[in-house]
């Protein structure tokens, strides 16, 4: 079917090119909201399409609460997942860009900005398929001016070339976060559209009203748009950030970092939001579009600005660093072949995404100084593990297992010297700690960096116990 080249009244067909954690669930959401709309969902990873296609909802590529329920009421109802790219694309009238943008590892840029490929080679795609008028939407997060790059693309003309499509582009930036993603989709704080064409906006508008009231929909130039979605997430990494830094200087007074920011964010000003202390933000958002952001400020010749917003990935850093430190120095200098159990591998609680999470630097860092790592996540597997810490389990020297992952926690803690809590699961909140104490080598440790265990269960315990942030212990 050949598209018109003319105004699109009302949108039937929308493809989404990327099936990750964005993707996934937000077209699911969308297909959920408005039954008459077609979502055909296409990624080039053939094996996460096929996930995503499984009859067993638990084995969908992506573990989001809620998620499988969703996807269970519109799978091959009105939301297809697949790899026919071009099918897609062409039929569609609006095209949604979900693919990755991660950091540039090698090339100008390398470690400072994002990898623009796959984003280069969807809109080069769109423009090479898409019959009549298409809609583009930004739903990757981008650096700001991006859209021109898609713009341009779109909008060249190759010689002898019929000149029988045109493109509105907009920016429709996610703000969905892992673990509530769902939750976050069906009742969102805002939606954000940037776009210069109002009749493309008020299309994709008409999309989000089916459930979103219109207050909450908001409208902006691209530019606006594209630089909201990052200064968000360096507000929010900022906080994380603020309050790590003040749980290390709790712990030197004698102040407790959970007291101090429960009496700062009761402060309607500031507000009780992300203001947990932890062992540093993971995931794979703020710190890539914090350095997206640091290296647009450089580009723009704004050192100040750039060196500011710097110092937050510096404090992550640095949080993470301590954090194994301590755990050396508790465990009187020396970590050979002794026993440590890390309880939670994913960055946060109720996803098995395991980017950037602070397990990866800290394993990595016990590993080095010679420990032997008893590794428990409810969600994340062994693969990902060993593809994260980028080393086998087994030494090739000794045959020695360095590193395990176990499904029970029994097996997990049993014999060991430490155990250092990473994930704020709510299974760690309700485990027997004075049993699972008994259970380790003494003298022994718990390093608690998500105050997952409460007071009561301290007072008993058979092991020393060192929480993060708390110097009144
Ligand atoms: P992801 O890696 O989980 O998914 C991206 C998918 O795109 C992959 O499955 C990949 O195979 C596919 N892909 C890449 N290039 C393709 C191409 N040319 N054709 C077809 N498929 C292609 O990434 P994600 O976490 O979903 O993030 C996507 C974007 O959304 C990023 O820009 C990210 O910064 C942003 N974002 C992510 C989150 C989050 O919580 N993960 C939240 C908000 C915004
Ligand atoms: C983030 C943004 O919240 C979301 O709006 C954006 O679309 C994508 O990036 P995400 O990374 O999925 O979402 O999860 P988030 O809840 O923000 O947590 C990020 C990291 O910060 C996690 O490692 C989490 O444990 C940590 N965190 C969060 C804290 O250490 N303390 C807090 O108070 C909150």
């Amino acid at each position: 079917m050949i598209k018109e080249n003319k105004k699109i009244k009302r949108i039937k067909t929308i493809c989404c090119v990327g099936a990750g954690y964005v993707g996934g669930p937000s077209m699911a959401v969308i297909a959920d909201r408005c039954p008459d709309l077609n979502i055909f969902v296409v990624d080039s990873n053939l094996q996460r399409v096929d996930a995503w296609n499984n009859d067993d909802l638990s084995k969908l590529p992506i573990y989001e609460p809620g998620l499988d329920k969703v996807v269970s009421r519109t799978r091959n109802r009105n939301l297809f997942f697949s790899n026919n790219i071009d099918e897609s694309i062409k039929k569609a009238d609006m095209v949604f860009i979900s693919v990755n943008t991660p950091i540039k590892v090698k090339g100008i840029g390398a470690g400072q900005t994002s990898n623009l490929k796959w984003v280069e080679a969807c809109a080069r795609k769109i423009k090479e398929i898409a019959t009549g008028h298409t809609i583009v939407v930004e739903k990757s997060t981008l650096p700001v001016k991006t859209a021109q790059s898609i713009k341009d693309i779109l909008n060249s003309q190759d010689q002898n070339e019929v000149k029988n499509k045109s493109f509105s582009i907009l920016s429709n930036p996610e703000f969905l976060a892992e673990g509530t993603a769902i939750e976050n989709l069906e009742k969102p704080d805002r939606v954000l559209i940037g776009g210069e064409d109002k009749d493309a906006i008020d299309l994709l508008i008409q999309i989000y009203e089916n459930w979103i009231p219109k207050n909450k929909i908001l409208t902006t130039n691209l530019w606006s748009s594209e630089l909201s979605k990052l200064t968000a997430n360096a507000f929010l990494a900022q906080r994380i950030s603020s309050i790590n830094s003040i749980s290390a200087l709790c712990e030197k007074t004698g102040a407790s970092v959970y007291e101090v920011s429960k009496a700062v964010g009761l402060d309607k000003r500031i507000g009780k939001e992300f203001l947990q202390a932890g062992p540093g933000f993971g995931g794979s958002c703020f710190k890539k579009d914090i350095l997206n952001l640091v290296y647009l400020c450089n580009f723009y010749g704004l050192g100040t600005v750039a060196d500011y917003w710097e110092q937050i990935i510096e404090i992550n850093n640095w949080q993470q660093k301590r954090i194994y430190e301590i755990i050396v120095n508790r465990l009187f200098g020396n970590l050979a072949e002794k026993k440590i159990a890390i309880l939670g591998f994913a960055f946060k609680a109720n996803t098995n995404d395991t980017r950037e999470s602070p397990a990866i630097e800290i394993a990595k860092n016990l590993l080095l100084e010679g420990a032997i790592l008893n590794i428990h996540d409810p969600k994340v597997n062994k693969l990902q593990i060993e593809s994260a810490i980028e080393v086998e389990s087994k030494s090739k020297k000794s045959n020695l297992n360095i590193w395990n992952k176990f499904e029970r926690i029994d097996d997990t803690v049993n014999g060991v010297d430490a155990i250092v809590i990473l994930t704020d699961w709510e299974d760690y909140k309700n485990l027997d700690w004075i049993k699972i104490s008994k259970l380790m080598r003494n003298p022994s440790w718990i390093f608690d960096t998500r105050s997952v265990l409460e007071k009561s269960q301290i007072k008993n315990l058979e092991a020393n116990y060192w929480k993060l942030g708390d110097g009144f212990l």
